[in-house]
């Protein structure tokens, strides 16, 4: 039976860090390791071009039937003034919200070669291995009420609002509990709660979520603790849970903890684990075109879809494996390059991915 991918390249950098992750699925393909069939369609600003919404119906339905989607990116300078319906931003959001995937994983890993390339000291981050577990589809990005209202005194005044039901801070500290069992067993909870009361209501049920789990040690931390902890000692984290706005900031502080943003992929998955597998970085619009993005973000987003919907562990392995052995050789993108390594263009970095399979 064919696994059915969509595959959505997006804007900016995407159509060319998804051309590599391409490559990298049809190669496996060819060796008999994989049986796909490729679909493609538009989000973002390209289908906000091509069909005048940034997520269009056919995608969706598309997205809906696939067994798992490999997105590269969305936005660009081009739509940052238009209405909010219309933004790539918002295709990207519903699409999320459309299709349930509450449960953001996105791992931070040093690759030891790399170590040098992280703006921090190589060992305060040398062995990094943390998950952050972000939720997805709540929280203050889907919060209503939300807009811009007049007041009477004519002032103007922006307003978002922060909610979580209790069943969607249960779900979202389950999947950070189970993945500490496979991993080492500490999960910390990241909240607010000196000052939110969102936050008291999700510590309490992290605590209560945490009595079915033995095992994982639980802790809890105040996010601007946690932004702090993160840069002082990345090393203490195994797993950290959180919600959407906190995992966003967070998530990103920790990507540049293993050298470049560029090196993060991310899984968003359902109750089912069927999935959403995109970089954690943007559409780059300053690089976009150049051949020179690191698709390697993407590429290990394949990884984790083969891992985590498409049950295929080992080789979701090897493709780690190979990343690892490139590395190794001294190839770089040039945002992970240094001092004796060799810079290569985003084709031949997904080339030579796919030779060290
Ligand atoms: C991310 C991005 C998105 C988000 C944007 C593009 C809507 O920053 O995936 O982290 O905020 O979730
Ligand atoms: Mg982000």
């Amino acid at each position: 039976m064919n696994h059915k991918i969509l595959i959505l390249p997006g804007d900016g950098i995407g159509p060319e860090i998804v051309t590599e992750a391409v490559k990298l699925l049809d190669a496996l393909k060819q060796t008999g390791d994989l049986a796909v069939e490729l679909q493609y369609a538009d989000v973002g600003g390209a289908a906000v071009e091509a069909h005048g919404s940034p997520l269009p119906e056919q995608t969706l339905a598309l997205a809906r039937a696939a067994d798992a989607i490999v997105l590269g990116a969305v936005g660009g300078p081009k739509w940052d003034s238009v209405e909010r319906h219309l933004r790539p931003e918002q295709g990207l959001l519903n699409l999320r919200a459309e299709l349930g995937v509450f449960a953001n994983l996105r791992p931070a890993l040093t690759y030891e070669p790399l170590a040098q390339a992280s703006t921090l000291k190589a060992e305060v981050v040398s062995g990094l291995d943390l998950m952050i577990v972000r939720e997805l589809t709540g929280g203050i990005y889907f919060g209503q009420p939300r807009g811009v209202r007049t007041l009477d005194d004519g002032q103007r005044q922006g307003f978002n609002t922060l909610v979580y039901s209790e069943y969607e801070i249960e779900r979202i500290c389950r999947v950070g509990f189970d993945l500490a069992m496979k991993r080492g067993r500490k999960l910390c909870s990241v909240d607010k709660s000196n000052v939110l009361d969102v936050s008291v209501l999700w510590r309490e049920v992290a605590e209560r979520v945490g009595a079915d789990y033995p095992e994982v040690a639980l802790s809890h931390m105040y996010v601007d603790n946690a932004a702090m902890q993160l840069v002082r000692d990345p090393r203490q984290f195994d797993v950290l849970v959180t919600s959407n706005m906190f995992g966003d900031i967070l998530s990103d502080l920790a990507s540049m903890l293993t050298g470049s943003i560029g090196m993060l992929p991310s899984a968003s998955m359902d109750a089912d684990g069927n999935g959403l597998y995109e970089p954690v970085h943007g559409s780059a619009p300053d690089i976009a075109g150049q051949s020179i993005a690191n698709p390697l973000a993407t590429i290990l987003s394949v990884a984790m879809m083969l891992r985590y919907t498409l049950d295929m562990p080992e080789l979701a392995q090897r493709i780690e494996t190979a990343v690892a052995r490139v590395l190794d050789q001294g190839l770089r993108t040039p945002d992970i390059q240094s001092a004796g390594t060799r810079v290569v263009g985003t084709g031949e970095m997904g080339d030579a991915v796919v030779a060290a399979l």
